[in-house]
């Protein structure tokens, strides 16, 4: 337990959700923080706290009056080892407590003898998250500087449609993780990140592209962001949102992405390239949809440029860090691209586990280093992937 990175206290309260904050408590024992939990009364009719105790290695308590240590008082120690206050789900009802000091037990305690970062995740009927007591103990508790993850609109398990739907786990954790504040400061910097696939078009409707979600390139601006960065993010076609605070810029083809990055790396001190690039595109492209006829076809490609290395070629205090999805050899041919492309870092993904590379949650990495220092992570979440790049990164932008 001492190589914990702090310990996290999981509030889980009444909340036919309850059972996704074991979830919560794994991704953050991954990110390397110590998970306490504590249960309330309403939230053992949905989970036992030997689910919690067996996953994190720490008792899950839930009586006020047990006492941790001979004469010591549980509110009070826990709250005294803790570095973040985590309710995940939270019930109208703890709401409440929260906001006008109840303790009447355990929870409702230690949230008054606890004086640190305190993030909420509500969980509960739209009809009640809508009513406007709940709305008013939200407001007073974010006057009081309180980190919501908001619920999601959804249909929840009464059957009603609505906002009030736990958010993702990978938001609560990502949520938690900012409020920890665990990253060293990037205020005053510029980071430039590609992120997502480029999509090469063969006709109107048809392209050449591949697997990659975004996640990563976009875990990698949420995390610069959070650490006061400026962040312009360039990305191929995705899913997700935009980062909030972010200057996203949206591209398509890999030629697209090249004129975004050319012009965005002038005036920026760190270039992430997190984006799978197409590295070929068809060389004629079609005006009109390709019809299926007997006869086989057969596409001609030609390269596109490389984006980072066109960059690490003109480089002037910027560093650059390029990303490399491996499938053999990781070690060995991350190494000849980071030469190869003249870069600082380059972060190689082992795209042979399922949990790691493209369309992941988590992602197994080797952080290669120019001066031929190798740094093997464990498996994480793609928020720590980018926590732990940006820690690397950071001593060499010569500030
Ligand atoms: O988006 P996700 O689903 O979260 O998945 C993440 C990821 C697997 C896409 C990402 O983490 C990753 O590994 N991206 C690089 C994928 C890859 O194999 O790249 P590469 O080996 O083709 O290129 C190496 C580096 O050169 C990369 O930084 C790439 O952005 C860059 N490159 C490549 C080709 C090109 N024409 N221009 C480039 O800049």
């Amino acid at each position: 337990m001492e190589s914990e990175r702090g310990v996290v206290l999981l509030c889980v309260t009444g909340s036919i959700s309850a059972y996704r904050a074991a979830d919560v408590a794994r991704e953050l024992m991954r990110s390397g923080f110590g998970v306490q939990c504590v249960l309330t009364r309403a939230a053992q009719h949905f989970v036992t706290p030997e689910l919690f105790t067996w996953l994190t290695g720490r008792p899950a308590v839930h009586d006020m009056f047990e006492e941790p240590r001979p004469g010591g008082m549980a509110h009070i120690d826990l709250a005294r080892q803790a570095s973040l206050f985590l309710c995940a789900p939270a019930s109208a009802h703890t709401l409440a407590k929260m906001a006008l000091g109840l303790a009447d037990d355990l929870v409702g305690a230690m949230y008054l003898a606890y004086h640190g970062p305190t993030v909420v995740a509500p969980a509960m009927n739209p009809s009640m998250w809508d009513h406007p007591a709940v709305q008013a103990n939200v407001s007073i508790l974010q006057e009081r500087g309180t980190h919501f993850v908001m619920p999601e609109s959804g249909t929840v398990a009464c059957g009603e449609v609505g906002e009030g739907k736990l958010a993702s786990v990978e938001a609560i954790v990502e949520e938690a993780l900012a409020a920890l504040g665990t990253g060293m400061s990037m205020a005053g910097l510029h980071v430039v990140i590609t992120s997502g696939p480029t999509r090469e078009p063969i006709d109107p409707v048809r392209f050449i592209g591949n697997r990659s979600s975004g996640k990563m390139g976009h875990a990698l601006a949420r995390a610069a962001l959070d650490r006061g960065a400026k962040v312009t993010l360039i990305s191929g076609p995705t899913s997700l949102p935009d980062p909030a605070g972010a200057d996203t810029q949206h591209v398509e083809t890999a030629a697209e992405m090249a004129r975004a990055a050319r012009e965005a790396f002038q005036h920026c001190d760190l270039f992430v390239g997190a984006a799978a690039v197409a590295d070929f595109r068809p060389k004629k492209v079609s005006g009109r949809k390709i019809k299926r006829g007997d006869a086989a076809i057969s596409l001609s490609l030609e390269p596109n440029e490389d984006i980072i290395a066109g960059l690490a070629a003109v480089k002037d205090r910027q560093v650059l860090v390029g990303f490399a999805a491996e499938s053999d050899d990781l070690v060995k041919n991350a190494r000849h691209k980071l030469t190869a492309k003249g870069l600082d870092i380059i972060v190689a993904n082992d795209i042979t586990d399922m949990h790691s590379g493209f369309d992941t949650d988590t992602n197994r990495v080797t952080l290669l280093f120019k001066d031929g220092r190798t740094e093997e992570l464990p498996l994480l979440s793609k928020r720590e992937v980018a926590e732990r790049v940006l820690d690397a990164v950071i001593p060499m932008l010569g500030r």
